[in-house]
């Protein structure tokens, strides 16, 4: 959420700041500014609404150079977008910063300012942050000590990139709350949000910690740690193909990434599955010990990761035995869970840096029991990003490896999330009950999976057809039972956030307590029905909803013997391993949003007012 990319380099660096804009843009899309020290040592702004495209258009007419130089793409939170929001913010004619974050005692801090005479051109909170360090560099005439006694004014979450026109061989970033990495090459050092803005240029990283404060100068970059002591960070090789650039021949980076999800789906398991059982010595060092253990488990997470959870719980406790509750973070975070002895907090997330996420973790983790230990027994977090700040400051942690995902819609995050779920789910049941001839056959499920997913993604053209069904419609009711319900749940919100069409998902057991009230002929039904135990009372929902003129979208199998007729489309899926249906039955979902949102002519990567990475609360 917000972007930010900076540079200080031994030749020109605004290709670089573009460059790595384009693939922040991701993160927000509502304006987008550079600012660059020319060798004059004169400051040069260029901002513009809109996306990265305004601003370049807006440089062929007012170029800048320099070789330091800071950038940002922003989603708005304190401000409507507009120009004078963007950033960077700047005090006098000297001092540029960019921001992602919130900084919560803003208020105070610019009364304050206003006090002292400084002048406010934005309604940001970023723009306190400019005149703070500015009014520091006053007194101690060094950047780096300037942002240092800034930070300790300063309450919220901030990634920041600063650089001072009296100071023009240094470039200072500082973390915390937000995600901030630096690229180290011989051309020069670099800021970013994450390191694929800065992969033309470098694929060395240190992920900065909470606090760190970094200095970039010619010479070098130098940490210091939240207590000012200089420090040394390990240095990380980016080792992902750099696929953010292309769509590889897709239309949109969704398509591109929805139809990754056999391989990626490979991926993630290639080295968690055994013969015929999951490998528990590959969930890390002291899974199987902490897993062993567990009584109970607690899932935190956000939007379509929480909606993987929800699928977690059913596996859970039909195939583990263990008992399960999920809630969104911004919940948790805010309420004294009771916590039973043996609880593992487990996490889910793409990016590993939400902050409603993050914030969860460290609440579980300073929880207590009555004689003041850890209530829970430890925390385990699935993820997509290695080194980001949910990894690092989980005890154990299960990698997916869904590759970078750019589409600000979720897809192949979570059919991976799902994947590594069943994984974990396995490795409990295995050390409750011993090795079953359940778990081979799921074993055997995932192994098969990708290929059924494969078959699943020649539906394509079919569900384009179906699409053109939706186009018109303002809101559809999304169906499911048992776990199949989570799914119908994640349907919905990928309609609602790539094509703008209201959608809701309801248990279809629960449609007569309320919502049949909503079906009409102008009202779609897209039901998730593949065959289980559950079949028939799903398939006497229908038959209510069809009654009172719904017309019926179904995805099912040939085993749930469903008839195509007037107001029933029927689109027939493989069959698969009954357990991992949730996760086959995702794939026509997103196809479905896809295409009713390509048809719709919404902007399918970056739908309006999201961004991907949500770090701020
Ligand atoms: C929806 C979507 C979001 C994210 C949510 C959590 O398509 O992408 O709902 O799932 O913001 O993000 P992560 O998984 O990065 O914690």
């Amino acid at each position: 959420m917000c972007g930010i990319v900076a540079a200080i380099a031994s030749q020109d660096v605004l290709t670089t700041l573009i460059e790595g804009l384009q693939r922040l843009e991701y993160r927000g899309y509502d304006s987008a500014g550079v600012a660059l020290l020319n060798s004059d040592g004169k400051l040069t702004r260029v901002r513009e609404v809109g996306k990265v495209a305004a601003l370049e258009a807006a440089l062929a007419l007012q170029p800048a150079s320099g070789k330091v130089g800071i950038a940002h793409t922003r989603w708005a939170t304190h401000g409507r977008p507009s120009q004078s929001n963007a950033h960077p913010h700047v005090s006098g004619e000297h001092l540029a910063v960019v921001h992602n974050g919130i900084i919560e005692n803003h208020e105070p801090l610019r009364q304050q300012l206003r006090n002292e005479g400084y002048t406010f051109t934005s309604e940001t909170d970023t723009e306190v942050v400019a005149h703070l360090v500015a009014r520091e560099f006053d007194r101690t005439g060094e950047l780096t000590a300037a942002v240092q006694a800034t930070l300790s004014q300063l309450e919220g979450a901030y990634a920041l990139a600063v650089m001072h026109a009296e100071q023009p061989d240094t470039l200072v970033g500082a973390r915390k709350g937000s995600p901030l990495v630096v690229g180290l090459s011989e051309e020069g050092y670099y800021l970013g949000s994450d390191p694929l803005a800065l992969l033309p240029v470098t694929r060395q990283f240190h992920y900065l910690k909470e606090g760190d404060v970094v200095s970039l100068t010619p010479a070098g970059v130098v940490i210091h740690d939240e207590k000012g002591q200089v420090v040394t960070r390990e240095v990380h090789h980016f080792a992902h193909e750099d696929s953010a650039t292309g769509k590889a021949g897709y239309r949109h980076f969704m398509l591109k990434e929805i139809f990754e999800q056999p391989k990626a789906v490979a991926d993630t398991l290639s080295s968690l599955l055994g013969d015929d059982r999951v490998r528990i010595d590959a969930l890390g060092p002291g899974a199987a010990a902490l897993l062993d253990s567990v009584k109970q488990v607690h899932i935190v997470a956000c939007g379509t990761s929480y909606h993987a959870g929800q699928v977690a719980r059913y596996w859970l406790e039909e195939l583990a035995g263990i008992p399960c509750q999920v809630e969104v973070a911004s919940e948790y975070r805010y309420r004294q869970v009771v916590v039973q002895p043996g609880t593992l907090f487990l996490t889910l997330s793409q990016s590993g840096e939400t902050a409603d996420t993050l914030a969860a973790l460290r609440f579980a983790q300073a929880r207590q029991d009555g004689q003041g230990q850890s209530a829970y027994l430890g925390t385990l977090a699935i993820c997509n990003v290695p080194g980001s700040s949910l990894v690092r400051e989980s005890d154990l942690c299960v990698l997916t490896k869904a590759g970078p995902e750019i589409g600000v819609a979720s897809t192949k995050a979570f059919t991976t999330q799902l994947a590594a779920l069943m994984v974990v789910v396995l490795a409990l049941r295995q050390l409750g009950q011993g090795a079953s001839d359940e778990e081979a056959r799921i074993v055997a499920g995932l192994k098969a999976l990708p290929e059924i997913l494969s078959q699943a993604l020649h539906l394509s053209d079919d569900i384009a057809e179906l699409a053109t069904k939706f186009v018109d419609r303002h809101h559809t009711l999304f169906l499911g039972r048992g776990k199949q319900y989570p799914i119908a749940m994640e349907g919905a919100l990928k309609l609602k956030e790539i094509s703008y069409i209201h959608a809701e998902a309801y248990a279809a057991g629960e449609l007569k307590h309320g919502p049949l009230a909503l079906i009409d002929e102008d009202m779609p039904i897209v039901a998730v029905a593949p065959n289980c135990e559950l079949i028939e009372k799903l398939k006497s929902n229908l038959q209510e909803v069809r009654a009172r003129g719904g017309e019926l979208f179904i995805f099912a199998d040939p085993e749930a013997r469903f008839t195509q007729g007037d107001g029933v489309h029927v689109m027939t899926l493989p069959i698969c391993c009954p357990q991992l249906a949730p996760i086959l039955y995702t794939l026509p979902l997103q196809l479905l949003s896809y295409h009713v949102a390509v048809l719709k002519g919404t902007d399918v990567d970056q739908p309006r007012n999201l961004a991907k990475s949500v770090t701020v609360e």
